[in-house]
């Protein structure tokens, strides 16, 4: 890492209260050493910190070493962009959530960057409620928040973020955590603004609407844990007299229903945007499918596949959406192994279930099986199209009107009748289905479908009579993914069906008329996932 390469520089930092003296001073008001405490915390002064010890903190301190780095640069040019696509989107998304807030503050952190151990963090990821609001995604700040104050007729929305140093402050070139000198260039306050088509103002402001929340703000509570926190002792303070429930909590935990329940139904832009993430992974699993020698040749060949993979996400899209499931022979049975350290054999299955998150971090989410010597076994092709039938049975009533429920009820149908003809059940498929004996869920013990978006497992707070009782509406998207796995020691198949896994996963979305299968174009059918493998050579 670049910190630990350059031990010799040290940082200095500014305060949050220094930022806030430098840069807000005519915004600042009166406030009394408690609301200093809150507004420093809710702020976040520790990422303006950079976490170097002394051992790697060596910056020369002296003022003759400060004023030569801050002189003698050009000036930068400030280009303004013109509002991205996505931007009149997020403002209709915005619109939707303020109708139903009247009169409420809503905070809609970004949230900071996450340590991944010591003084390195995993890849920065803002919330997703965030990114939905603002069409702000992998090129979000970390520790941005979007608030949406209260005005007579709804809302105005303003962006806080900690805006670039200039040249004439350390932070450029001291600081490893944001000083352009080390992580690169960050936007300016105004470029942000034309971009997003969002007001905008330095982190440090937001502060003043810490310091200032009570009973009537709502926070989105799990973006980022030091703002709830502050939060939740500001409004503790101004509420009224305790009583036994918790309503600022009921408040918060609804507003976090409500904006999953906005990405129920993706507007045209998100479609677009499954429509790219879905093409981004086809040519990752072509890619995949091109590397089969070298993936059989090495030892952990699961790990080839996850990095084939990962390679093409990271080079058409921002990152995966979830971690690859590279899960070959009897792995395929383990429903997320991500472990990937086994071989993949001629003659086994490979389950390959993975998705490429674009820019704006909307999601694929799909899954082959494939036989690694490019031809199903006669049972191997048996358990492939049954989970076929019934992904397709499935999918034959998906359209606007139906409830949710009702797909993976249809998939079930096809896996009991399979594996009661194949002698598998101790009863009848008609009865296996009756809801207190399901003994074909044995062999799929997860759901059907979910719905897919900026999360793999998108619209996760939405409430179940919108989601899993609800009725499909035009623009949902979700997955169909059922499989059967036959654990390699499950004493209750023949021996044939031992350790073979199959999950074949598409990513659908409804239409007006019924339902596009967004994945139809990778192969889906045992001949033509054969005839893929073929001609890859
Ligand atoms: N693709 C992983 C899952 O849906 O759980
Ligand atoms: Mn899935």
């Amino acid at each position: 890492m670049d910190s630990q390469a350059h031990p010799e520089l040290t940082s200095t930092k500014l305060t949050s209260t220094e930022l806030a003296s430098t840069e807000t001073s005519s915004t600042i008001v009166e406030r009394d050493a408690a609301d200093d405490d809150l507004a420093n915390r809710g702020a976040k002064p520790e990422a303006d910190a950079p976490r170097a010890t002394s051992n790697r903190s060596t910056t020369p301190s002296s003022s003759t070493f400060a004023d030569y780095i801050s002189s003698n640069w050009a000036d930068r040019e400030e280009t303004l962009p013109a509002p991205r696509e996505s931007a009149a989107f997020a403002a209709t998304r915005r619109a939707r959530i303020s109708a139903q807030y009247p009169g409420k503050r809503l905070i809609v952190p970004a949230g900071a960057a996450k340590v991944r151990s010591n003084d390195t963090d995993y890849p920065y990821r803002a919330h997703s409620a965030f990114a939905h609001l603002t069409g702000w995604g992998a090129d979000s700040e970390p520790g941005a928040v979007l608030v949406l104050e209260p005005t007579g007729e709804g809302h105005e929305a303003t962006l806080y973020f900690r805006e670039r140093a200039g040249r004439d402050s350390d932070e450029f070139y001291a600081n490893p955590e944001i000083g352009e000198f080390w992580i690169g260039p960050r936007p300016s306050l105004a470029q942000v603004e034309s971009d997003l088509g969002l007001a905008t103002e330095h982190l440090s402001a937001f502060q003043e609407v810490l310091a200032s929340c009570d009973t009537d703000t709502v926070v989105v509570r799990d973006a980022d844990p030091d703002t709830t926190r502050a939060l939740d002792e500001r409004r503790r303070r101004s509420a009224s007299p305790a009583t036994g429930d918790d309503p600022v909590r009921e408040a918060d935990d609804a507003l976090a229903r409500d904006l999953s329940e906005l990405r129920l139904v993706k507007d045209e832009w998100e479609i677009q945007q499954m429509r790219l993430a879905v093409d981004a992974t086809a040519r990752g699993f072509d890619d995949v499918i091109a590397d089969r020698p070298a993936i059989v040749a090495h030892p952990r060949g699961e790990r080839l596949v996850e990095g084939t993979f990962n390679r093409r996400a990271r080079a058409d899209g921002n990152t995966v959406g979830y971690d690859t499931i590279a899960a070959s022979g009897p792995h395929a049975c383990i429903l997320h192994w991500t472990r990937n350290d086994g071989a993949v054999r001629e003659g086994d299955l490979i389950l390959l279930d993975a998705g490429i998150e674009l820019e704006s971090y909307y999601t694929a989410d799909i899954t082959r099986t494939l036989p690694v010597s490019g031809t199903f076994t006669p049972v191997q092709r048996r358990v492939y199209e049954a989970v076929l039938d019934a992904a397709d049975a499935a999918f034959a009533i998906v359209r606007p009107g139906i409830r949710f429920r009702e797909i993976h009820a249809e998939a079930m149908r096809v896996i009991a009748e399979r594996t009661a003809e194949w002698g598998l059940l101790p009863v009848s498929a008609e009865e296996s289905l009756e809801a207190d004996k399901q003994y074909h869920r044995r062999y799929m013990v997860h759901g059907t479908s979910h719905h897919l978006g900026m999360d793999v497992h998108d619209c996760a707070k939405a409430r179940r009579e919108l989601y899993l009782d609800g009725r499909l509406e035009e623009g949902m998207v979700f997955t169909i993914e059922p499989g059967l796995y036959f654990q390699p020691d499950d004493l209750s198949v023949p021996e044939e069906y031992r350790g073979i896994g199959v999950r074949i996963e598409d990513d659908i979305l409804v239409t007006a008329g019924g339902a596009e299968n967004l994945s139809v174009g990778i192969p889906r059918t045992a001949d033509d996932v054969e005839a893929w493998m073929r001609n890859a050579g």
